[in-house]
C-alpha cells in the first residue's frame, strides 16, 4: 500500500513540477572567470555584497583571490569566514543578522556545499525574517525572491551552485535537512578551475563521487526527469569517468579540473530537477550524526545501493555504462552484465582513491533514528527505482557498517 501511495504522490508531483518556472544559474565558465564578479554585481545593482566562505579557504588563499577582485574594483564588501562543515541553524542566523546589520545587498557564496548552503539559508531568512530556518525546511516554504546571489564552487561536487537546495543541520538534534525552493537557485555560477587546483586529493575524490551520485540518482528516477536532465546526467557520468581519477592524481590539470566543474554543474541541474534518492537519504543521516563528509558517505553507499536495486535498474545502468565508455554501444552484453561492469567500476574507483568500503562510526543505538530520518527524507518525494521501507533502510545501513 505504501509503495502505491508513494507512486501516486510522485505521479501527481511530477505533473505539478512541470508547471513550475525552473531555471538554471547562469554559468560563467573558464579559468580566471572570477574576475567577472564586479561586472555581474553591477548588472544586478549590488552595492555591498557579503562573501560567505570558510576558514580553510581563507588559509588556502582562495578567499583572498575573490577579495582582491572586489578590492581592485573598489567594491565595498563584508566577509564571513566561519562556515563549518554541515552548517548549522546558528550559523545561518548569524549570517542573516550580520547581513542586515551591515546593510549588505547581495551574496557571494564561495566554497563547497557548506558555504553555499549556509548562504542560501541566510538569504531565505533575509526575505522571510518571520520564519525560522526549521520552519523553512522542506519544499517551497520560502517562495520569495532572494537577493542577488553569486555561487562560486571551490570543489567539483555539490552542484549547489545551480540547485534549489540548502542543507542545514539542526543545532540541537543534529538532524540534517533541506530547504528546497526554486528561489534558492543562484543567479550566477562562476566555474573557475583556477580556484580548485589546490584541492587535496581526498577532497577531490569525495566531492567528485558526490557529483557522480547526483548524476546517477537523478538518472535512475522513474519520473520527474526531462530530456535535458537525462542528457545532463549522461554528460556528467561521461565527464566524471573520464576526468575524476586524472584530477585525483594531478590536481593541477586545469582542463580536467574545468571539466569536473562542468560535470558537477550538470549533475547539480539534473538532480535539482529529477531529485536524488535512497543513497543521499542515508548519506545525510551520516553527515548530521557523525559529520561524515557528504561525498565519502555517498561514495560508500552508492555501489551497495545499486547492487541492492537489482534487476529494476539494469537497463538504465547499462546505458550509463555506455555513457561512461566502459563498454561500446554495440557491445552484445546483457543489461545485467553491463550493470555489473558499472557497479564494479564504481567500487574500483573508490578503492583507487582511498575511499573506505564501509563506516566504523555508526552506533547500533543510532540506527532506528537513521532509518526514521532517511525514510522521512526520501518517501514519498524521491522517485527512487525501488522504494525502501524501514526494514530495507535498516539492512542497507547494516551493510554500510561492514568495513570490508
Ligand atoms: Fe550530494
Amino acid at each position: 500500500m505504501f509503495v502505491i501511495f508513494c507512486r501516486i504522490f510522485q505521479f501527481f508531483f511530477n505533473l505539478g513540477a512541470r508547471l513550475l518556472p525552473w531555471r538554471k544559474a547562469v554559468p560563467i565558465e573558464g579559468p580566471g572567470s572570477v574576475n567577472r564578479i564586479p561586472e555581474l554585481l553591477q548588472e544586478r545593482n549590488v552595492k555591498k555584497p557579503m562573501i560567505i566562505t570558510d576558514d580553510g579557504l581563507v588559509r588556502a588563499g582562495v578567499a583572498q583571490r575573490v577579495i582582491d577582485v572586489l578590492a581592485k574594483a573598489k567594491y565595498p564588501y563584508l566577509v564571513y569566514t566561519d562556515v563549518e562543515p554541515n552548517p548549522s541553524v546558528n550559523t545561518v542566523n548569524k549570517i542573516q543578522k550580520l547581513y542586515i546589520d551591515q546593510k549588505c545587498d547581495g551574496f557571494i557564496a564561495l566554497g563547497g556545499g557548506s558555504a553555499m548552503d549556509a548562504a542560501k539559508g541566510a538569504a531565505a531568512r533575509v526575505v522571510r525574517p518571520g520564519k525560522s530556518v526549521n520552519q523553512m525546511g522542506g519544499l517551497l516554504r520560502v517562495l520569495r525572491k532572494i537577493p542577488p546571489f553569486i555561487a562560486i564552487p571551490t570543489t567539483a561536487g555539490t552542484g549547489s551552485e545551480t540547485t534549489v537546495a540548502a542543507l542545514i543541520t539542526d543545532t540541537e538534534t543534529r538532524h540534517k535537512y533541506a530547504i528546497m525552493d526554486l528561489c534558492l537557485v543562484p543567479r550566477y555560477a562562476i566555474l573557475d578551475s583556477e580556484l580548485t587546483t589546490g584541492l587535496p586529493p581526498s577532497i577531490t575524490a569525495a566531492t567528485g563521487m558526490d557529483a557522480l551520485t547526483h548524476a546517477i540518482e537523478a538518472y535512475l528516477g522513474w519520473t520527474y526527469n526531462t530530456r535535458e536532465s537525462v542528457q545532463f546526467s549522461l554528460d556528467a557520468v561521461k565527464i566524471i569517468f573520464a576526468n575524476l581519477e586524472t584530477v585525483y592524481k594531478d590536481g593541477k590539470n586545469i582542463e580536467a579540473r574545468q571539466a569536473m566543474l562542468q560535470a558537477s554543474y550538470k549533475a547539480g541541474f539534473a538532480f535539482t530537477r529529477a531529485c536524488v534518492g535512497n543513497i543521499h537519504a542515508i548519506a545525510h543521516t551520516l553527515g548530521g550524526l557523525y559529520n561524515t563528509p557528504h561525498g565519502i558517505a555517498n561514495a560508500v553507499i552508492l555501489p551497495k545501493v545499486l547492487e541492492d536495486y537489482g534487476k529494476k535498474v539494469h537497463k538504465k545502468l547499462a546505458r550509463l555504462t555506455e555513457a561512461a565508455e566502459l563498454v561500446s554501444k554495440n557491445d552484445s552484453k546483457t543489461y545485467a552484465e553491463k550493470a555489473r561492469i558499472f557497479i564494479d567500476a564504481v567500487y574500483a574507483m573508490n578503492e583507487k582513491m582511498g575511499i573506505p568500503a564501509g563506516f566504523d562510526c555508526i552506533k547500533n543505538d543510532d540506527i532506528p533514528q537513521m532509518i526514521k530520518w532517511a525514510g522521512k527524507e526520501c518517501n514519498p518525494l524521491y522517485p527512487v527505482p525501488v522504494i525502501y521501507n524501514k526494514k530495507r533502510f535498516g539492512a542497507m545501513i547494516e551493510k554500510c557498517m561492514q568495513i570490508k
